[in-house]
């Protein structure tokens, strides 16, 4: 007796809206990138200058890229991984091709393993502020919080775990009672988190300094590597290369106009870097600090800098609030590659498989855990911990091959009248336009950044 089709199948679900997808996507697209990696490399790289050029890779790139994904998510209307095998047959194409699929699977596998514990920190953060244990202290003070609390396998793995559960639960779900439940709530939050942000940031006294710092035009701090920064970070920030938007893509309904919408989650994405650079660094300026990147600023430099300031415990909160939110969108999206596959593979049960597919992920992620601490001395090639390990191949290498020849397969291996059908193309001018930025234009600008970040390790290794 054939099995009746399970109604968690990707082909048999849909957002509710165009709408719902855009917040979907802006929710996985909006993360930790965009928080503590983005303003501060604008403003390292040039400020005006950099957002410019950012924003002609996120045109050149980004852009072709998401929308490569999310049509072939749309034509497959499954997992990544059974999308491209099917892509791969109407194309008459090598199966092989389904490889594409199992990539993303492991990078989102490997990206959440991470995700968690770093998200889990953001977490432990809200309760830190909000209660003010930074209130007046000095820098010592804050940077000894930040060592005691890395220094802590169990603190760690208390927060992880409590995300990893909340992540595992929404998927679990499914995509409306789960995913569509938790955006509807968490994207309107996130945003009026970020304006509650940036009217305290504008009244901080600093505001100028923070708003020259990223936006004045220093094009003589621009040089070759910029543009890698901001490919690199074009392609991390709208979720690239590992299939979440093909996923996402599965569950666009029919007649929505893929140009547009692809264009306003990268437009929104943007728009939120910009409006996080322009809460963070007023509130550093109005104190006096040193600009960092990554942990320092997040967990260090702002909490400082918050202490200092009137209402600061409460502000101190809410970042942490919204940059938890930020994570907890993006988690779920890295999971669902995985989810659909296994879901549609073998039929199973959609709260089972997460709960299962979260089990391997925490125990990976205790890997991140204890390069923190225990196993701070274990290091792999190039001497990076298990955690730098694990980003540098999902990041570095994963991602970028992956969206290089996601963009390829899309171009150049599909049918070119299903390319036109699905994007409402009808001008052969601007069908060869297309093939030329998409097939051309945005492969050659990841593979310039894959070589430039893995030449290094590579050529260590031959030596
Ligand atoms: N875009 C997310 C960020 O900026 C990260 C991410 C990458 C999420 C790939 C999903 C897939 O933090």
């Amino acid at each position: 007796m054939a099995t009746p089709p399970n109604s968690s199948h990707a082909s048999s679900q849909r957002w509710s809206s165009r709408w719902l997808f855009v917040l979907a996507a802006a929710g996985s697209a909006v993360g930790l990138g965009n928080i503590w990696k983005f303003p501060y490399i604008a403003g390292e790289n040039g400020g005006g200058a950099f957002v410019l050029i950012y924003l002609v890779c996120i045109a050149a790139v980004g852009i072709p890229i998401m929308v490569s994904e999310v049509l072939m998510g749309r034509k497959g209307r499954s997992s990544p991984i059974h999308t491209m095998r099917k892509l791969a047959k109407v194309s008459s194409r090598s199966e092989r091709w389904s490889i594409l699929g199992w990539m993303g699977v492991l990078a989102g596998f490997l990206i959440l393993s991470y995700y968690a514990v770093i998200a889990g920190w953001a977490v432990s953060y809200i309760w830190a502020s909000g209660s003010g244990a930074f209130d007046g202290a000095s820098a010592q003070a804050v940077g000894a919080h930040f060592d005691a609390f890395l220094a802590s396998p169990i603190e760690l793995i208390g927060y992880q775990t409590g995300f990893m559960i909340l992540t595992i639960w929404i998927v679990g779900r499914g995509v409306t009672k789960g995913l569509e439940t938790a955006i509807r709530w968490l994207m309107p939050l996130l945003f009026l988190l970020l304006i509650a942000l940036l009217v305290y940031s504008f009244n901080s006294g600093g505001f100028g300094q923070g708003f020259a710092f990223m936006f004045d035009m220093k094009w003589e701090a621009v040089t070759a590597d910029s543009w890698l920064i901001a490919m690199g970070q074009a392609f991390f920030t709208l979720s690239l290369g590992m299939g979440t938007m093909m996923a996402y893509g599965a569950y666009v309904p029919d007649d929505a106009n893929l140009g547009t919408t692809v264009v306003t989650i990268a437009g929104l994405d943007t728009l939120i870097a910009l409006a996080a650079g322009l809460a963070i660094f007023p509130i550093v300026f109005a104190n006096g600090l040193e600009i960092a990147q990554g942990p320092g600023l997040t967990f260090v430099t702002l909490p400082l800098a918050f202490g200092q300031m009137p209402l600061g415990d409460l502000f101190g909160a809410l970042f942490f609030l919204l940059l938890s939110f930020a994570a907890i969108t993006s988690a779920i999206s890295l999971t669902e590659p995985a989810l659909a596959y296994l879901v549609e593979e073998y039929n199973a049960k959609r709260q089972r498989v997460a709960i299962s597919l979260g089990i391997i992920c925490w125990a990976l992620g205790l890997g991140t855990v204890f390069s923190f601490n225990i196993w701070s001395d274990i290091t792999f090639v190039g001497g990076l911990t298990f955690f730098d390990t694990v980003d540098y191949f999902s990041q570095n290498i994963l991602l970028p091959l992956g969206g290089m020849l996601i963009t390829f397969f899309a171009i150049w291996m599909l049918p070119k009248g299903l390319v036109d059908q699905q994007l409402g193309i009808d001008s052969p001018k601007l069908s060869l336009g297309w093939r030329l930025v998409a097939g051309i234009i945005a492969p050659l600008g990841v593979l310039a950044v894959f070589l430039s970040t893995t030449w290094p390790l590579l050529s260590g290794l031959w030596q």
